[in-house]
């Protein structure tokens, strides 16, 4: 694998980008008419998040947006990857537009474009309007009715400038660590609720994409999942069986019907009484409705994931295990780059997406600022490094990789663990909010300035 990519073997107008999400960031969360959300409710009940931290300030990106914009800028990225805040909008989720919170996006869109960066937009990165989730949220069909509003709503009033739109961010995260685990709002733990979730957010999907498609004519759209490559920790018919069970939980459940297959049938048995045909939800239509063509896959590469034989253990009987001799980040994910190009290839190979965008990709490590104001965060770099050279590997074999955007622009409110995890190219004080480009971020600036140099734009 070659560890320090060649500009030259990206294909030309490749989307090069940085990623953010709007609860992550922006703060102001009830200003300019802005409604709650739930993780407005979710990180202010005590004992959700840790150290109690809230995304009330976070980046205060609200208010600094073009100062942001220009360090977006500084970067020499062509793309740029963001959320818009549903309850912004819709402060009640739904009913007429909310002015003053589409014209923070408008302006964000317009600045992008301005300083040549094209913009990507995510209508859903898990800020559910608050009023819906008090009519049922996800595990309800209504609030996939209402995220088809909401998304012609969006794509009516930016799809003049805004062209690439991805529906929803992650739904195995949103319904699985939101409505079973319980570490994600709204903090429900019950199984069978977490895929009635998951099947209207692919629903919900579905609508948003037949939203775009009228609502902003010639706009590309799709979705983006979390995927992770599974590798058995031994070479037994047990554990490789054990891998294909959880590859059906954590991958297949979502890319199957994306791709129009409907639900994989191993997982639907293993659920049971909790699978969202058990429950009566899959209407006629709906795989129609899930499948309906979109024009790329985004994907979310943090880590692999390696797994043994577990009976008894879940619905899945089978357990991730944290391999020895292995590099971890400071969350406990391995570094895994050569899964990255496993996993392009088995894509294109098993579905064939006409482009696959890497939405995000990046990692989190405890930096330290230095006397002389720097932040040396090599094992980052190295990350980012290692990444790209396994993509660049994927494309030469074939992938279609047409973007990658790293995680993230900045450090931020990293969800269940508030700021304590920092995955920026940019380091964030959140003491005074002041922004320090960190190694990494030179790193990427200057392997983006090659680029650019190498393809003579
Ligand atoms: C992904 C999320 C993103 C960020 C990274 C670290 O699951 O989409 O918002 O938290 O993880």
């Amino acid at each position: 694998m070659t560890s320090t990519p060649d500009p030259l073997h990206f294909p030309p107008r490749f989307a090069w980008g940085v990623a953010t999400a709007s609860y992550q960031i922006e703060g102001a969360p009830a200003e300019d008419g802005k409604g709650p959300s739930i993780w407005d409710t979710f990180s202010h009940t005590p004992g959700q998040v840790r150290g109690g931290d809230t995304g009330d300030v976070a980046c205060d990106h609200y208010h600094r947006l073009e100062a942001d914009l220009d360090l977006i800028q500084s970067l020499g990225v062509n793309a740029y990857r963001f959320s818009v805040a549903w309850p912004r909008l819709q402060p009640a989720g739904r009913g007429p537009v909310n002015q003053q919170g589409l014209d923070f996006y408008s302006r964000m869109v317009d600045g992008l474009l301005t300083r040549g960066i094209t913009p990507w937009l995510t209508l859903y990165h898990w800020d559910l309007p608050q009023a819906l989730q008090d009519q049922g949220g996800w595990p309800s069909r209504d609030t996939a009715l209402a995220f088809g509003e909401y998304a012609a709503l969006v794509a009516g009033a930016l799809g003049d400038r805004v062209k690439h739109f991805i529906t929803v961010n992650e739904p195995w995260v949103a319904a699985f660590l939101g409505h079973a685990v319980g570490i994600h709002a709204p903090g429900h733990t019950d199984l069978a609720e977490s895929y009635a979730a998951a099947h209207h957010l692919l629903v919900g999907h579905g609508l948003a994409v037949q939203a775009v498609r009228a609502h902003a004519p010639g706009a590309q759209v799709g979705i983006t999942l979390n995927l992770y490559e599974g590798y058995p920790a031994t070479d037994t018919p047990e554990d490789r069986a054990a891998t294909r069970r959880q590859d059906g939980f954590q991958n297949r459940w979502y890319l199957d019907p994306v791709f129009g297959r409907g639900y994989p049938q191993d997982i639907v048995e293993l659920l049971g009484d909790a699978s969202p045909q058990a429950q009566g939800l899959v209407l006629p239509g709906d795989v129609e409705l899930m499948g309906v063509p979109t024009d790329f896959l985004g994907v979310n590469m943090y880590s692999r994931s390696v797994v043994e034989d577990a009976p008894g253990e879940g619905f899945l009987h089978s357990r991730a295990i944290q391999p020895q001799g292995s590099e971890y980040t400071g969350f406990g994910w391995e570094v895994a780059p050569q899964s990255l190009t496993d996993l392009m290839l088995r894509l294109q190979r098993e579905y064939d997406p006409p482009a696959i965008y890497i939405t995000e990709n990046g990692a989190t490590y405890p930096d330290t600022v230095n006397e002389d104001g720097t932040v040396q965060d090599a094992d980052r770099t190295r990350y980012f490094q290692t990444h790209l050279g396994a993509l660049e590997d994927a494309i030469t074999q074939g992938a279609k990789v047409r973007g990658y955007f790293a995680w993230s622009l900045m450090d931020n409110f990293e969800w269940a663990e508030g700021y304590d995890k920092r995955f920026g190219l940019v380091y964030v004080d959140f003491g005074t909010q002041a922004r320090t480009l960190k190694q990494s971020g030179r790193w990427y600036r200057d392997f983006l300035a090659r680029t650019r140099k190498a393809v003579g734009a």
